[in-house]
């Protein structure tokens, strides 16, 4: 059982005894080592509700408090906060456990749930821009932390193979005729020939016209455009893979269940929907209409789900998904890595499937919302001509950076060690700056501060570890630390440190509750800062006697460990050497 878990046992359990039935003890690590090592912040909300002076009922629950061998002292705080001093022996005994264990000690969950994740999901149509990065890496991020967990993760790469620019395209190409040379020559830019597409569209009413009619046929299954539709995403799609492998995701192809695979299920989807009483026609169009999403002035914002002409939309589309996600994949839990600015469109397909029985009442549907990716100017990231940037462009550019500041900093490594690190390193600052940000915010993309040694970055991370392999290198290695020396904690840097690297598993915990791989950045960054403090003050290879030699690399072995595992679990690579 986790520190935590034990705790809150524990205390609510006192709080039971004192009269407070079921009243949960909100553990939480201190925030400052004079508030000792935990804190239990239940206490005020269960006398609330007794009627009771808070003090009072800490008072009493402490009577009933048995910490032997966990806590020196439990001490009543403020208002009746409860400060818990953990025993330098406990901590040290659950470092040892962990360290021992192939997972840190870090249990499976109890009741694996099912976990749809929505994310990357680019539109085919285009390459893959900066717009594409973020959905993509803290998708990724949350699909290895809530495996890690032992749940049941089902990766759905929902692309855009099915839209209206697909008329677009479709016309375009028709206009180009049969010279198949010319079409692969110039399917290869498939950036310029979006834009060449568009602009027939934008300036030629005639074009946008036929554009519009085509998507029609080929949602209609017209055999002669499906086999152009089919060149162009396969194009489209080995773009999307090459990016996934520089970014190192786990995303694939099998992973991939694009929005046409769904087009058979639509006319389904509004007959069901129908049957429900849940579908109103205006202005031709058939809406639902639904009283969650009523305006100040007392109109309904409508969800559309079929065009007069009988196109189907973004949001019968995602309905279906849902459906299928549901009854096909027994989805528990859907987390929608999702722009911020798709929220009512989200909220109203969430809506309107438990209206309509799609899903389960209790299936949890969580719009993970970010940001946008800023430039230094605080306006959205483009080109320094004003277009938006390519996401290759941009990993290259990442690589480039890095191997130029590697090359700076170590002179004499051959090159191909170079690159390798390069690419660690790039590509792991681009993920962290992103993970590392508040999700919902938008936040600013800047170079330097992002692949600097300092602060709250990858480089600095991957160096931190780097530098312990250093300390087992000048050790002998580890396979010469004694584990049979038990660890020690003297120090209070060395007590700090312990305590920090047991409070994984709750960071975890949160991460995967709530969706934020920023927390993990940052208890990540406060452990490698912890590990600073510890080994300024504490001596390894010279400590005061041999055993210690020993204990403090024990620690450090499990520092190293956490950090190999929780970059990795942001999808972050190390290096024994950068
Ligand atoms: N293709 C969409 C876009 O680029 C994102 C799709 C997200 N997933 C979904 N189920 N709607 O905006």
């Amino acid at each position: 059982m986790n520190i935590r878990t034990l705790l809150e046992k524990k205390i609510s359990e006192a709080l039971a005894a004192a009269g407070a039935k079921n009243a949960p003890a909100i553990i939480k690590p201190s925030t400052r080592p004079d508030f000792g090592d935990y804190q239990a912040n239940g206490v005020m909300g269960a006398a609330k509700k007794l009627g009771m002076k808070p003090i009072e009922l800490a008072e009493k629950a402490l009577q009933h408090l048995d910490m032997i061998g966990i806590a020196s002292k439990v001490e009543i705080a403020g208002p009746g906060f409860l400060n818990i001093y953990l025993t330098e022996d406990f901590l040290a005994e659950h470092t040892e456990h962990a360290l021992a264990s192939e997972r840190l000690a870090i249990e499976t969950v109890f009741e694996p749930q099912t976990v749809v994740i929505d994310y990357s999901a680019p539109n085919l149509a285009k390459e893959m821009h900066v717009g594409h990065l973020r959905s993509t890496i803290i998708g990724d991020a949350m699909a290895r932390i809530l495996s890690f967990q032992g749940h049941r993760v089902i990766r759905q790469n929902h692309v855009g193979d099915w839209g209206t620019q697909f008329g677009m395209l479709l016309t375009y190409m028709e206009e180009l005729g049969d010279d198949s040379s010319e079409l692969s020559q110039q399917l290869s830019n498939l950036e310029k020939f979006y834009q060449a597409a568009k602009q027939r569209f934008d300036e030629d009413p005639e074009f946008a016209n036929q554009a519009r009619k085509n998507v029609v046929k080929l949602q209609a299954g017209d055999p002669e455009f499906l086999k152009l539709w089919k060149q162009f995403t396969e194009t489209s799609l080995q773009h999307c893979d090459q990016i996934y492998q520089t970014l190192h995701v786990m995303l694939t192809r099998d992973d991939v269940m694009p929005e046409s695979a769904y087009n058979d299920d639509l006319p389904n989807v509004i007959a069901d929907l129908d049957k429900k009483g849940l579908l109103k026609e205006d202005q031709g169009a058939q809406c639902v209409f639904m009283d969650e999403f009523k305006n100040k002035d007392g109109s309904i914002t409508p969800m559309i789900v079929q065009k007069s002409d009988g196109g189907y939309l973004y949001a019968t589309t995602d309905l279906a998904a849902l459906r299928y996600r549901h009854n096909k994949l027994g989805m528990n839990r859907g987390l929608y890595v999702i722009d911020a600015r798709q929220s009512l469109h989200l909220k109203q397909v969430f809506t309107a499937a438990k209206k309509a029985g799609f899903v389960d009442p209790d299936t949890r549907l969580e719009h993970m919302a970010f940001g946008t990716m800023m430039g230094k100017d605080g306006t959205p990231f483009k080109t320094r001509e004003g277009g938006t940037v390519k996401l290759i462009d941009l990993l290259d550019e990442a690589k480039q950076r890095a191997f130029d500041l590697v090359t700076q900093k170590n002179p004499d490594l051959d090159e191909n060690t170079r690159k390798s690190i390069a690419e660690t390193v790039g590509i792991g600052a681009v993920k962290y700056a992103d993970l590392s940000k508040n999700r919902t915010s938008d936040y600013i993309f800047d170079w330097d501060t992002m692949l600097s040694f300092e602060g709250n970055t990858a480089p600095y991370l991957q160096y931190a570890y780097a530098r312990i392999q250093s300390i087992f290198r000048k050790a002998g290695g580890i396979q010469n630390i004694d584990d049979s020396i038990a660890i020690e904690l003297i120090d209070p840097q060395e007590r700090q440190l312990a305590n920090k690297l047991l409070q994984f598993e709750d960071t975890l915990d949160t991460v995967a509750r709530e969706g934020t791989p920023n927390l993990l950045c940052n208890y990540l960054f406060e452990l490698s800062g912890n590990f600073m403090s510890f080994y300024e003050a504490c001596p390894i290879m010279k400590a005061d006697f041999p055993d210690l030699i020993h204990s403090r690399l024990k620690l450090s072995l499990l520092t190293a460990n956490t950090l190999k595992t929780g970059l990795g679990l942001l999808g972050i690579d190390v290096m024994d050497r950068m």
